[in-house]
């Protein structure tokens, strides 16, 4: 295992539209893209990009996360943080199948299949209480290895 870079951090919110205004007139965000709903997940995303040290738009992106419906997961967290805030930390690897038969191997906990995540490429979620109390995110690298078009 090699560590990537640190692609998104989610952060749960319960407004996606207050989350944009705040990261625009407050942060300065210059590059927020359009949301959109992951019916599957029961989540609304929003991701708001950052610059890499180059000024590229290519740096970390913030991963805003609204519920969709009643059964959305994010309700139970916002329940506890009716505020929101940080939900998961995302980081790539290269190769998804075999982080994944690494963090199995290890003993870490994976929550759920591998699926597809919101930027097209697989990913997978580890359990906090294995991750140091992190909800974390592995992705494969998306192959341009830039942002996307969402
Ligand atoms: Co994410």
């Amino acid at each position: 295992m090699k560590l990537g870079r640190l692609n998104h951090i989610g952060i749960a919110t319960p407004s996606i539209a207050d989350s944009i205004a705040f990261y625009r007139d407050v942060m300065g965000a210059t590059k927020i893209h359009e949301p959109f709903d992951m019916e599957e997940q029961g989540v609304k995303v929003c991701f708001v990009d950052t610059p890499a040290a180059d000024g590229a738009m290519n740096g970390t992106q913030i991963e805003l996360i609204e519920p969709l419906g009643e059964a959305s997961t994010i309700n139970g967290f916002l329940a506890k943080n009716p505020l929101g805030g940080q939900h998961h930390l995302c980081f790539e690897v290269p190769d998804i199948a075999e982080a994944r038969t690494y963090f199995e191997g290890i003993g870490k906990r994976i929550l759920g299949p591998t699926r597809i995540g919101a930027h097209g490429t697989p990913i997978f979620f580890v359990h906090p209480k294995d991750m140091g109390g992190m909800l974390t995110e592995i992705m494969e690298t998306p192959r341009d290895n830039t942002h996307w078009s969402n």
